[in-house]
């Protein structure tokens, strides 16, 4: 069956160079465009796009679907590769606390923060952690979110790791967006347990466990001051590797940690936060295969210091965008506000931005030769919004959800007229 997606006004992040897959330092600022397009699509892949200019005619209209763009923009899905949507219930207590004074540390070494979430997730019943995940996935894809990564973490012992891990295997099972699944057993200390046997526990009976019922794409540990040092963690990342399972890491949130070192040394897909970054990491940075990826939602709702996303692309590195999405640290899944976000605090371009978010965002979960631009071959996963003049638009709007329709493997997954 094939689509043709007809009355284009713009194709905005396509390319036909079939190597490219990351942007990198100044190719960071160039997107490509094509006004006045049509896409086809066969099943669930770009089969072929172009210019009506370019019109080459369709041999069978027979079984052909029309999707009418009604003069909208089409750009890819936002590809957000760095979420912990599942959880149960919510923080906003402490988000008065940190209104009255309590930094997010101090909550954390109260017993609250990843520790309060992780007693709220294990008296939270499996179907019920289920339908509040279901609903926060299918808010981003509402936003324009066509490929995400779910992290555990809220466990902190062998039967709710398991639980997490299970829910986002069913989640994947259930949506038709790509879902990658990663084990965060490192994410804190559960309280009364030593770290020594914590770490054991993660290491002798999470990962046999996990490989065992093949839950898990990849291995994160929470590398910060207060949480997980360096040797620790390159201890529990040496046990992942032994399964298959390739780090992407909490690094240089809280302080200079040392996590952008492990991550790099440790061969890690992804670098995650790094509020706490100078030229020394960055020099490390460079001569990795390792993606920096920020977080703005996170700085900016812990009042925290920006990463310097402007270094680090200067000096010629790729960044990914994404939101982070967890209950402490940033209670939002919404990409065009993470892109004005970083607009606005780490002085990015409208371009960059969403070549972050698209592109960048799909190599930082491993998806890059399947999403993140429009091209020949990729998965048909599309947004189209009549809302915009320009795509600058995007992040100035500050979070408002220009979708008109998201297209999930080629066929309309949701729309905003009839609300599905
Ligand atoms: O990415 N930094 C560690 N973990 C999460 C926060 C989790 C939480 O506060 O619940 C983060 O910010
Ligand atoms: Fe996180």
């Amino acid at each position: 069956m094939k689509t043709l997606i007809k009355n284009i006004k713009e194709i905005v992040g396509l390319s036909d160079n079939q190597k490219l897959n990351i942007k990198k330092g100044k190719e960071l600022n160039i997107i490509e465009s094509i006004k006045d397009g049509w896409i086809l699509i066969e099943n669930n892949l770009i089969i072929d796009f172009g210019s009506m200019n370019n019109w080459k005619g369709i041999e069978d209209w027979n079984n052909l679907e029309i999707i009418d763009a009604e003069n909208g923009t089409i750009l890819p899905t936002w590809c957000d590769s760095h979420t912990h949507i599942v959880y149960a219930g919510s923080r906003e207590n402490e988000f008065v606390d940190r209104i009255n004074g309590l930094s997010y540390e101090e909550i954390a070494k109260r017993g609250g923060g990843i520790l309060n979430s992780a007693k709220l997730l294990s008296k939270t019943n499996k179907k019920t952690l289920y339908k509040q995940s279901a609903k926060r996935i299918k808010e981003i894809i509402k936003n324009g979110t066509g490929a995400v990564e779910i992290k555990s973490g809220y466990g902190l012992n062998t039967k709710d790791e398991i639980k997490m891990l299970q829910i986002i295997k069913e989640l994947k099972n259930d949506f038709p967006i790509p879902i990658k699944s990663t084990f965060l057993g490192a994410h804190a200390v559960p309280k009364d347990q030593s770290k020594e046997k914590y770490i054991s526990s993660i290491i002798n009976e999470m990962l046999p466990e996990i490989h065992k019922q093949k839950l898990a794409d990849y291995i994160d540990v929470f590398c910060d001051k207060g949480f997980f040092n360096p040797e620790e963690t390159e201890r529990i990342l040496e046990a992942g590797r032994k399964y298959g399972l390739q780090p992407k890491i909490h690094a240089n949130e809280l302080d200079f940690s040392g996590g952008i070192q492990t991550g790099v040394k440790m061969n890690a897909l992804t670098v995650d936060h790094l509020e706490f970054t100078s030229t020394k990491e960055i020099e490390i940075l460079k001569n990795s295969t390792t993606i920096p990826t920020l977080l703005p939602g996170t700085a900016f709702f812990l009042g925290l210091k920006y990463p310097p996303a402007r270094q680090i692309i200067d000096s010629g590195l790729p960044i990914a965008l994404a939101t982070d999405f967890n209950p402490g640290s940033c209670p939002s899944g919404n990409m065009s506000l993470i892109m004005c976000l970083a607009c606005v605090n780490m002085h990015l371009t409208p371009i960059e931005v969403i070549n972050a978010a698209t592109i960048n965002g799909s190599y930082a979960m491993g998806l890059e030769n399947k999403l993140g631009l429009i091209q020949r071959g990729k998965i048909a996963n599309l947004i189209i919004t009549k809302e915009i003049e320009s795509i600058n638009y995007i992040p100035y709007s500050m979070g408002k959800n220009n979708v008109n329709k998201v297209i999930i493997n080629g066929k309309i997954y949701y729309d905003s007229e009839t609300n599905y």
